[in-house]
């Protein structure tokens, strides 16, 4: 049994016959970071969104299941249970994440609050406490800021902050560097890489960027169209992969192409492979939707197109 699992997670659209999400599946265990990536549109936020049960209006689980040690955190009603499964999410922009008209002392203090029965001095001191532990020089002074006060690298550390109060046993981290300079995503890396050590929670690491997942994460999710395509030890990335879109992801790089500017979109409406319409190896039987499998102990592929992979 994993600390997390999400199986089988299908998302869709109201007034859409096409789910956004389809069959997705991840695990992660703890102290350890898998990477979710993909191009844009390819689905990682909805796929972080279904498991914080924060779903868009419009936007719906139809299917699926989210567990904590193996404990369903689904309510009767299709929200999620985050406080009992203790899940929480940093956002890729900090600064418009926090709130602008409140010292961001007193927004760590409220996240403690949800989950500490502390009195409002009591939880100022432990924001103090907090914003220093996520690496903040003169917390008492910082506490007493207003966002726009601060730089975004000190905001996303704010908003660590405030994930990690409640001691989560899974951290989602949507792109939490992308809107900060190169040196401050390093720094960002190395403190969400600390706090797992410490903390021992699991962490879900969303990102664009293949270099940051071969140096931040343990395992890798490739999604696409909704679908993961692969799953695969980090390390084993560069060499191991063997999805089409996977080796098309690497290839970007190597060509030093961005992937986002060769983007032509995602066919929502096929019901066999999404990669299909783009992928030179695609014949007959990619039509069909193929689920992810085990092609080895720790190397999962949904794909057609590798004869030697597929029985
Ligand atoms: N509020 C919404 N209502 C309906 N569809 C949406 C909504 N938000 C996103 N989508 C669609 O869901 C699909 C997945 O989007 P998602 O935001 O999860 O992609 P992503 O992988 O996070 O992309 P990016 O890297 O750009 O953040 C896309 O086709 C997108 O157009
Ligand atoms: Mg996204």
């Amino acid at each position: 049994m994993s600390l997390f699992e999400a199986t089988g997670l299908t998302v869709g659209v109201s007034g859409s016959p096409y789910p956004i999400l389809r069959d997705v599946d991840f695990s992660v265990e703890p102290g350890e970071i898998l990477a979710l990536v993909g191009e844009s549109g390819s689905g990682k936020t909805m796929a972080a969104l279904a498991v914080m049960g924060l779903l868009p209006h419009g936007v719906t689980k139809t299917a699926g299941e989210v567990r904590i040690d193996g404990r369903n955190l689904a309510r009767p009603d299709g929200s999620i249970d985050r406080q009992v499964g203790q899940i929480s999410m940093i956002f890729q922009q900090p600064v418009g994440a926090l709130n602008p008209t409140m010292r961001v002392g007193n927004q760590v203090a409220r996240a403690i609050q949800i989950n500490q029965e502390l009195d409002r001095s009591a939880a100022l001191e432990a924001a103090i406490e907090m914003i220093g532990y996520v690496g903040i020089p003169g917390p008492e002074r910082v506490a007493k800021s207003y966002p726009h006060q601060l730089s975004g690298g000190m905001c996303q550390r704010i908003m660590i902050a405030m994930a990690v109060s409640c001691r989560p046993r899974l951290l989602i981290a949507d792109e939490p560097t992308t809107a900060l300079d190169v040196t401050v995503q390093a720094q960002i890396f190395e403190l969400i890489k600390s706090l797992v050590a410490e903390i021992g929670c699991g962490v879900v690491f969303i990102t664009h960027d293949l270099g940051a997942v071969v140096e931040m994460a343990d395992r890798v999710a490739v999604m696409y169209g909704g679908q993961v395509m692969e799953e695969l030890h980090a390390d084993r990335l560069l060499d191991g992969s063997k999805h089409p879109y996977t080796r098309y992801l690497l290839e970007s790089i190597v060509r030093e192409v961005d992937h986002r500017v060769e983007d032509i979109g995602v066919d929502f409406t096929l019901r066999g492979c999404r990669f299909s319409h783009r992928c030179l190896l695609a014949h007959s039987r990619c039509n069909d939707f193929p689920t992810l499998e085990w092609i080895a102990h720790d190397h999962r592929l949904s794909c057609f197109a590798h004869p030697l992979d597929r029985s």
